[in-house]
């Protein structure tokens, strides 16, 4: 569940359910209505309070990013979605640490993001594998595979991944999506507390992009981890989100945040899917880009 907040601390929404939040075990507690402690109460696992992020542009300060405030429990599955150039990339970069340049904060389970870290997964557009190391080796990466534990890790995310068999091959040898789940199995690796994904599937072909999205909500569901996917696919984003965020441009902030309601494993041919997918459509229309969203192939 995300709830839309102007501070920190200073939920307000749903209005009614939110009575306080406490931060206990390094983690924020949001009470519902009627709940009585832990066990009822949601624990939020990222908290994004940017008030404006500015890029400078031949000399020209541009406002990229304004009052952004979302906060994510632990185990959602958030899809952001929105035009071209409205700061997705830019939005997800400062969630990961990797650009610490705006006012505003990010926290993760309580901690203040400001770095990147291990406690932020990040899956680029491109996957971005070592060319000189085999599957094993790129997921892998700095952490030694002659260690039983690590080894044993690398082994069951390529099972998870679907790359039984090819452990020893090496990226040239591998398609687009192959090496998308190398990225992926890298990333989980780490356990990370949040995956952040960038278009993770963009460059790939349909079949590809569908097989990756059943593989990564297969992950989601034996991992429980906390997933904030960008993507320009509206059928994506409603396939894969148990939350869903469409963003505005100039500057970007968040238009609306709607839950989907729909059972997993889902059928893009039901009529449930099929009226999400139209109202996700609509309210994007909304956000004036039209240009781009005809050229998004929705
Ligand atoms: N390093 C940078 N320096 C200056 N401007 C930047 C920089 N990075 C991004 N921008 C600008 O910030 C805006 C948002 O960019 P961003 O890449 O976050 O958009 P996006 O929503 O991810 O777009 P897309 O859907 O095309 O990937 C754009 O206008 C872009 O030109
Ligand atoms: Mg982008």
């Amino acid at each position: 569940m995300i709830f839309k907040q102007k501070t920190i601390g200073q939920l307000i929404g749903p209005p009614k359910a939110l009575i306080s939040t406490t931060n206990r075990d390094g983690g924020l507690f949001v009470f519902v209505e009627g709940g009585v402690g832990r066990k009822r109460g949601i624990k939020v696992a990222v908290i994004i309070s940017i008030k404006e992020k500015t890029f400078v542009q031949e000399g020209r300060k541009t406002t990229v990013l304004e009052n952004i405030q979302l906060s994510i429990a632990p185990g959602e599955f958030l899809t952001l979605i929105g035009p071209s150039g409205c700061g997705k990339s830019t939005l997800l970069k400062i969630i990961a640490g990797l650009d610490s340049d705006y006012d505003g904060s990010v926290e993760i389970n309580g901690r203040s993001v400001t770095v990147p870290g291990i406690q932020q997964g990040f899956i680029f557009q491109e996957h971005r594998l070592f060319p000189w190391l085999t599957v094993e080796q790129n997921i892998a990466a700095d952490l030694n595979l002659k260690d039983p534990t690590v080894k044993q890790k690398v082994d069951e995310l390529i099972e998870i991944v679907r790359l039984k068999g090819s452990e020893k091959a090496y990226p040239r040898e591998l398609s687009g999506g192959m090496s998308q789940r190398v990225a992926i199995a890298r990333a989980l690796l780490r356990e990370p507390e949040v995956l952040l994904l960038d278009e993770p599937f963009g460059a790939l072909d349909a079949f590809t992009r569908k097989h990756l999205q059943d593989v990564l909500l297969d992950i989601w569901r034996r991992k429980k981890t906390t997933m904030i996917l960008v993507t320009h696919d509206i059928d994506e984003s409603v396939y894969l989100g148990n939350e869903l965020a469409i963003l505005k441009a100039k500057p970007g902030n968040i238009h609306k945040v709607m839950p989907i309601h729909l059972a997993y494993p889902r059928n893009r041919t039901t009529p449930d899917f099929q009226a999400i997918r139209q109202k996700v459509l609509s309210e994007f229309e909304k956000t004036e880009d039209l240009e781009y969203a005809e050229g998004s192939g929705i």
